[in-house]
C-alpha cells in the first residue's frame, strides 16, 4: 500500500469543496468546541436551513457559553429548543454543561458525557481540535456505501472505511466536504457521479442508488383522547413527568372524554417510531379545578411540544 493511497481523492475533494462547500455556515468558520457541540446536537434532528434561520443564533445569545447553559433553569434551555422536537437532546446537552465547564478533546472522554455519542464525539474531536478522525452522518454513510457497493452495511464496516479514508492532513475540511458531497452530490434518489470528486474510486458508479438498500419501516400508529380544559379563557396544561417529552407542558390525554365534553378535531404527528393521532376535545369548566390554568400569551412562553403547539391552534382555530 502506498503510503497515501487517497492522495488525489483528498486533493479532489479539497478542490471541490472550495469550489461548491458551504463554507459559510457558522458552525464551520469555528473551533469553538461548544459552538460545534451545539451546532451537531441542532443538526442531528434537523435541517441545516432550519438551525441557521431560527435555533442556532438565538440559543447562543441567549446562553454563549457552556458555562451560562449550565448555570440557566432546564425550562429556559426546553423553551429554546422549542418545535426542533427530540428534548432529550437539549436535557443531555444542558446536563453535560453542568458537569464541565469545558469539553474534553479524547474521543474517549466526550462520549463518557451525557448525549454525546460515537458521531458526535468524533464530530467534536474533528471539528473542534482538529483531530485526524472520521465523522459519521447520513450523507457520508451514503457515499462510503456506494464506494464500495455495501447493501446492509454494518457499523463496523463503515467506521473501518471512514478511518481508513479520512484526510489526517486536513479532517476539518475534509469532513465538512463529505456531508456536503453527500447533499449535493450523492444524493439518495439523483447521484450526480459525473461531478463526484470521489468518482474514480468509487466501486458503485454503474448503479450508485443500489446501495444502500433502503430499509422501510412501517410504524404504528397510536391514538389518543386530549381534553382541552377551560375555564375564564386560559387552558389547562401540566408539565409532563415521564420520559416521554419530560418537562415540556401538554394537554392531558384520557381513556374516555368527560360526556360534556365537545368534539374539535384531529390532529396527526410523525414522530420517528410512531404516528400520533389525537382525538380532540374541549371542555368548560365553571369553576377553577386544582390546575394550571394559561391564558393564549402564558402558552407562548412555555416549551411546549409539536403536537401540543397543534392543539392549541386547533382550539384557537375553532374558537
Ligand atoms: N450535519 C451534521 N453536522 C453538520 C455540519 N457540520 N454541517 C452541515 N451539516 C451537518
Amino acid at each position: 500500500m502506498p503510503k497515501e493511497p487517497y492522495r488525489q481523492i483528498h486533493q479532489n475533494i479539497s478542490r471541490w469543496y472550495q469550489i461548491e462547500g458551504r463554507q459559510s455556515l457558522p458552525w464551520r468558520n469555528t473551533d469553538e468546541p461548544y459552538h460545534i457541540y451545539l451546532s451537531e446536537v441542532m443538526l442531528q434532528q434537523t435541517q441545516v436551513k432550519t438551525v441557521l434561520e431560527r435555533y442556532y443564533f438565538p440559543f447562543l445569545e441567549k446562553f454563549p457559553t457552556l458555562q451560562a447553559l449550565g448555570q440557566a433553569p432546564l425550562d429556559d434551555v426546553l423553551k429554546m429548543w422549542e418545535g426542533l422536537g427530540y428534548y432529550n437532546r437539549a436535557k443531555n446537552l444542558h446536563k453535560t454543561a453542568t458537569l464541565v465547564n469545558e469539553l474534553p478533546r479524547s474521543i474517549e472522554e466526550l462520549i463518557k458525557l451525557p448525549g454525546i455519542g460515537k458521531n458526535t464525539a468524533h464530530a467534536i474531536a474533528a471539528f473542534a481540535f482538529e483531530q485526524p478522525v472520521p465523522i459519521m452522518e447520513a450523507n457520508v454513510k451514503r457515499i462510503l456505501c456506494r464506494l464500495h457497493k455495501l447493501e446492509t452495511p454494518t457499523d463496523r464496516a463503515l467506521w473501518d472505511i471512514a478511518y481508513a479514508l479520512v484526510d489526517k492532513a486536513n479532517p476539518f475540511d475534509y469532513n465538512q466536504a463529505m456531508m456536503d458531497i453527500g447533499a449535493a452530490i450523492c444524493t439518495v434518489t439523483d447521484p450526480k457521479c459525473e461531478s463526484c470528486p470521489l468518482s474514480s474510486l468509487c466501486k458503485g458508479k454503474e448503479d450508485p442508488t443500489r446501495y444502500p438498500v433502503k430499509k422501510r419501516r412501517k410504524v404504528p400508529t397510536k391514538e389518543q383522547n386530549i381534553v382541552v380544559t377551560v375555564y375564564n379563557g386560559s387552558l389547562s396544561m401540566t408539565q409532563r413527568k415521564g420520559k416521554f417529552l419530560h418537562g415540556l407542558w401538554g394537554f392531558e390525554s384520557v381513556e374516555v372524554p368527560v360526556t360534556a365534553a365537545e368534539y374539535l378535531g384531529q390532529i396527526s404527528h410523525a414522530y420517528t417510531h410512531f404516528k400520533l393521532l389525537c382525538n380532540v376535545y374541549v371542555h368548560y369548566e365553571n369553576s377553577p379545578e386544582q390546575a394550571h390554568y394559561f391564558s393564549e400569551a402564558e402558552i407562548k412562553k412555555l416549551a411546549i411540544s409539536k403536537v401540543d403547539e397543534k392543539i392549541v391552534k386547533l382550539f384557537l382555530a375553532t374558537m
